[in-house]
């Protein structure tokens, strides 16, 4: 027995930023995107059409953090009467900062700090309706009913996770990524990678999921390293769009795994970027898992043209190389020790529990990396 839902209606093409007027529909909206000239650029074109925003929040960092979070929706809640709807437009720090704004514009800031904190019940949660328009290809937030908030000073990550926070709708516009610089194209294609694979070798995976998590894994590795050396290639753009977004609907039920888990430490505490820190494992992860036969595996072979063992790995391996991103922890300032007590630990995490995988097989695959 397995169910699927995801209720974000979604829009994808070339131009489809033109829509973002009518699917607004003359509601009162509040702007969230980054602090630069093409965000300041997409803003004023939407606001040509649907008149002004009744708030702009435009001071999104990457990698969005709770204290920046907590001034940011100061801002919001002085509003005298709340917006209708989020219009966010940019990656998924904005997607994420968006979703924390949603929550607490209804509920109040201090319930969202402590939902981020302690976990409580969220039924009481009603967040605003979002439209998002993403500008990376990439994380999926678009799709997906959870965002990612950081605490750097205590040196944690938090999830909110609302089954209210899905998107009303997704606008995927591959012409706004054009502008990604190499670094960057490569960083957040390799998240939407290690999604499709997370879904793959994951407890909740259902033929749906896996379905899109292999088209995405597939489509990927042939497209990335192409669009990597042919950055204003249109029709690559599109493919690496919809690859990305066909990821996020397959880990949009079952969350990510190990890799993830793995990551968040990495990020935090060696400061590499989300999408090489959460799939320069996905080799030796590959490698763990030889034997594990039936659906997963045959998934996984469809992925990656080889079934999970060595060869999925060497596969793997020779794709990042390609992408300049190394699989040795020691190149991203980790110790063979530290390593070590990352994955023993990330087991614990709730994404390290979705993952099918063994911890002894996956500490053994990784001594084979330093
Ligand atoms: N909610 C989810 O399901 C989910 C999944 C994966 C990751 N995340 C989170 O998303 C965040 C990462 O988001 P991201 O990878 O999309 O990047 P991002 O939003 O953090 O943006 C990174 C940088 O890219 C720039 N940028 C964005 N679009 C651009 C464009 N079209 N052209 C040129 N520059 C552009 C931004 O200005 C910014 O400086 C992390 O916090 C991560 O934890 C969330
Ligand atoms: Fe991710």
């Amino acid at each position: 027995m397995w169910t699927y839902w995801n209720p974000v209606r979604i829009s994808f093409g070339p131009g489809g930023f033109d829509q973002v007027a009518g699917q607004l529909g003359g509601r009162r909206y509040l702007l969230v995107t980054y602090p630069d000239g093409f965000a300041a650029e997409l803003g004023a074109r939407v606001a040509a059409e649907a008149g002004a925003p009744v708030l702009v929040i435009d001071d999104i960092a990457p990698n969005p953090d709770l204290a920046a979070l907590e001034r940011q929706m100061q801002r919001v809640m002085a509003l005298e009467t709340p917006p209708d709807v989020i219009l966010a437009l940019g990656g998924g720090s904005v997607i994420d900062s968006a979703k924390v704004f949603a929550a607490a514009a209804r509920d109040g800031l201090a319930a969202v700090v402590a939902h981020l904190r302690d976990r409580p019940d969220a039924a009481r949660f009603d967040p605003l309706p979002i439209i998002a328009v993403p500008t990376t290809a990439g994380t999926g937030s678009e799709v997906t009913s959870w965002a990612t908030v950081w605490d750097s000073a205590a040196g944690r990550k938090y999830s909110l996770s609302l089954p209210g926070l899905y998107p009303e709708t997704a606008i995927v516009d591959p012409a706004l990524m054009m502008s990604k610089p190499r670094d960057l194209t490569v960083s957040t294609g390799l998240d939407a990678f290690s999604h499709a694979l997370e879904s793959l070798w994951n407890h909740h995976a259902t033929p749906v999921s896996r379905l899109y998590a292999v088209a995405a894994a597939r489509e990927i590795l042939t497209v990335l390293p192409a669009l990597a050396s042919d950055l204003g290639n249109p029709d690559l753009r599109s493919r690496m769009a919809q690859a990305a977004l066909f990821a996020g609907i397959a880990f949009s039920g079952t969350r990510t795994a190990i890799a993830h888990s793995i990551s968040y430490p990495i990020t935090l505490s060696h400061g590499v970027i989300h999408g090489i820190a959460c799939s320069f494992t996905l080799p030796a992860i590959a490698r763990s898992l030889e034997g594990i036969g039936g659906p997963v595996a045959e998934a996984i072979e469809a992925a990656l043209g080889a079934p999970p063992g060595p060869a999925a790995a060497a596969r793997l391996e020779r794709f990042l190389h390609r992408l300049d991103v190394s699989t040795l922890p020691g190149d991203y300032g980790i110790d063979p020790q530290g390593m070590q007590d990352m994955v023993r630990d990330a087991f614990d995490g709730e994404r390290g529990q979705n993952f099918i995988g063994q911890r002894t097989a996956l500490l053994e695959s990784l001594k084979t990396m330093a």
